[in-house]
């Protein structure tokens, strides 16, 4: 789980690679390194810590080269440190190699590299392959690299340099993520693209078992047996300032403003003209004939990503009529559930890459089920190994803790379920547009309740005071509490649970006690009073309780509750593309409040590529 980049061209590289694993410090951020190829031959600096370390470590010892590879980590086998920090060498300093991912046999070819006399300086398995890369060369990197990748099992993404070859820069992929920049007499490699995208739109997605040998002029794709490949050339049309923070002061907070836009964008071209129906012409094996075979559905993440799944539910059982099942994507495998060819899977992830999640789908393909895939990032892995994906458009999402991802996973469930339920007839002309006309209001409405985010900003520091807090909701508000109490934990560190209102009784609400804060999420109608018994519960027990309502229920939730927030009203079902945002804001100034690291939370990387 680590971000590598690599540069060949005109340019100071120290520049480019800096640059470059700015934008991918959310893969990981305890140690940074860099190698170029210096008239003095093949140097690195590295160092355990925030780029920022690194950048001043260069700014008193610059590297001057064409050539260069860089590394932001997030430590698997050894710990963070300047020593286990990327890129590693040989033992003769003449390769270098920047690697995302794991080698899982790495022990067993550290020992046979050991009893062949090569010292180790570290104990990660990066460091196997530049011995074997060193091994294996004889005046040619790239077969040089294809031998020794021969050697390794696991998931890796490669940057390789070698002194003795200043001129070629190679990069393999094999079940890590790597894009290929493509520019004027300059070429890339970065895990993503906004890693490159400040110097270059033009890009080759690699795919499994494949790799690229760059020049200053030229990127020659083979697979790893050397056979050539001819790719279309993707042009990217996001511009660099998506990726940045726009005049906010945390990613997170940029991001969460813009989930209006990331809704239009998901909804975008995939309704039909006068709202009758929907259209996902991107589905090619769930047809309607093949979505009417379909008896039962596994919805399959982690995280938030699991979170989007169980409202997903809710939309599914509602418009199809089809019993939908969540799991968390790292129990699935092993609960050994009962996958038929009639069984949907649908695995959602906003980066495509999460381990957990790629070994359910590949589970579920081994059963023979159909897979779709909710994914935000074109070409990920999960996008490549599902039978079809619905992609949502929130763009690059760089703080640690998901929100506008989750949000346009909402749409996307909202979005095929009434596609499911118009291809097999279970929906009207009429209830589709009355459906579609509200989902078209919700960007509307969220830029409407962001304009009183001040509000959450003061609920917010209030419970920054508190070290415990408890989150309640009944129906698809559980879900979304769910959601909000992740958010709060992963970025404020404050612990809180997420109850479905009427369990707190069953055991949960002995902790319940003076001052106790309570956020209660009301938005439907039909559980409205049955909340307001639970709310009556806590309150009794000296708790205190601040509720999330909309217009339709603000004067009646008002008289129970400590404080409430309104939000707009919307259909019941489609209520937690608007709840969600409210608790999104009170981890972000929980957070804040708290003097914390919001965009980089303690503990988590973003994208999650180890099981
Ligand atoms: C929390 C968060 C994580 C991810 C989870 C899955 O804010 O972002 O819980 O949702 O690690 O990641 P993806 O969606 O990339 O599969």
């Amino acid at each position: 789980m680590c971000g590598i980049v690599g540069y060949i061209g005109a340019r100071n590289s120290q520049e480019v690679l800096l640059d470059g694993l700015s934008k991918l410090e959310y893969r990981g951020y305890d140690s940074a390194g860099i190698a170029v190829t210096t008239e003095q031959g093949l140097q690195v600096r590295k160092s355990k810590g925030r780029l920022a370390v690194l950048a001043s470590q260069l700014e008193e010892s610059p590297l001057h080269g064409e050539a260069g590879i860089g590394h932001t980590r997030w430590a698997t086998h050894g710990k963070p440190s300047d020593e286990n920090s990327h890129p590693h060498t040989d033992a003769t300093m003449k390769f270098s190699v920047v690697h995302n991912g794991i080698i899982e046999n790495y022990l067993e070819l550290k020992e046979g590299l050991i009893a062949d006399g090569v010292q180790f300086l570290s104990e990660t398995d990066t460091e196997v392959i530049s011995h074997l890369i060193a091994r294996e060369y004889d005046g040619d990197i790239v077969k040089a690299v294809q031998r020794a990748i021969r050697h390794m099992r696991g998931a890796f993404a490669l940057g390789v340099l070698t002194e003795y070859e200043p001129d070629r820069l190679v990069a393999v992929r094999c079940a890590s993520p790597l894009v290929i920049g493509v520019g004027e007499g300059e070429n890339f490699i970065g895990s993503d693209i906004p890693a490159i995208l400040q110097y270059t739109r033009r890009v080759y997605i690699l795919n499994d078992n494949e790799m690229a040998v760059l020049t200053k002029d030229a990127v020659e794709l083979m697979t790893i047996e050397g056979n050539t490949i001819s790719r279309e050339m993707i042009v990217v049309d996001w511009d660099a300032l998506t990726a940045e923070k726009d005049g906010f002061d945390h990613f997170m907070l940029k991001e969460i403003y813009e989930q209006p836009k990331a809704y239009r964008d998901t909804m975008r071209g995939r309704m039909l003209d006068g709202l009758e129906g929907v259209k996902l012409p991107e589905l090619k094996v769930l047809t309607p004939e093949r979505l009417k075979e379909i008896r039962n559905v596994h919805i399959i993440a982690c995280g938030t990503a699991y979170h989007a799944g169980l409202v997903g539910r809710t939309l599914i059982e509602r418009a199809v009529k089809i019993p939908v099942e969540n799991d968390v994507a790292s129990e699935y495998r092993y609960r050994d559930p009962i996958i038929t060819p009639e069984t949907l899977v649908i695995v959602v992830s906003q980066s495509g890459e999460t381990a957990d999640t790629l070994a359910a789908l590949r589970e579920a393909k081994r059963c023979g089920a159909p897979v779709l895939a909710i994914t935000n990032v074109v070409g990920s892995s999960v996008a490549r190994e599902a039978d079809d994906t619905i992609v949502t458009w929130a763009g690059p999402e760089i703080a640690v803790a998901s929100t506008k991802a989750y949000t346009s996973q909402l749409i996307a469930f909202m979005l095929f379920s009434l596609y499911w339920a118009q291809v097999t007839g279970r929906a009207d002309t009429a209830q589709l547009r009355h459906e579609l006309a509200a989902m078209e209001a919700l960007p509307e409405q969220v830029e409407k309740l962001l304009e009183q985010a001040t509000e959450m900003k003061r609920v917010a520091e209030d419970m920054a005071k508190h070290d415990n807090l408890f989150f309640i909701g009944r129906g698809v508000d559980h879900a979304v509490v769910q959601e909000g109490s992740l958010k709060l934990k992963e970025i404020s560190y404050i612990h809180s649970e997420a109850y479905a209102a009427g369990e707190l009784k069953h055991g949960t609400l002995a902790l319940i006690e003076d001052d106790v804060p309570v956020i209660a999420l009301l938005t439907q109608p039909a559980l409205i009073e049955k909340m307001v018994s639970n709310i009556k519960e806590v309150k009794a027990r000296g708790g205190v309780v601040y509720a999330i309502t909309d217009e339709a229920h603000a004067e009646l939730v008002g008289k129970e509750t400590d404080g409430v927030f309104v939000i707009p009203t919307t259909l019941p079902h489609l209520s937690p593309a608007l709840s969600v945002v409210p608790l999104q804001l009170i981890a972000y100034y929980a957070s804040l409040a708290r003097g914390n690291d919001v965009d980089k939370p303690r503990n988590l990387a973003k994208s999650v590529t180890v099981e």
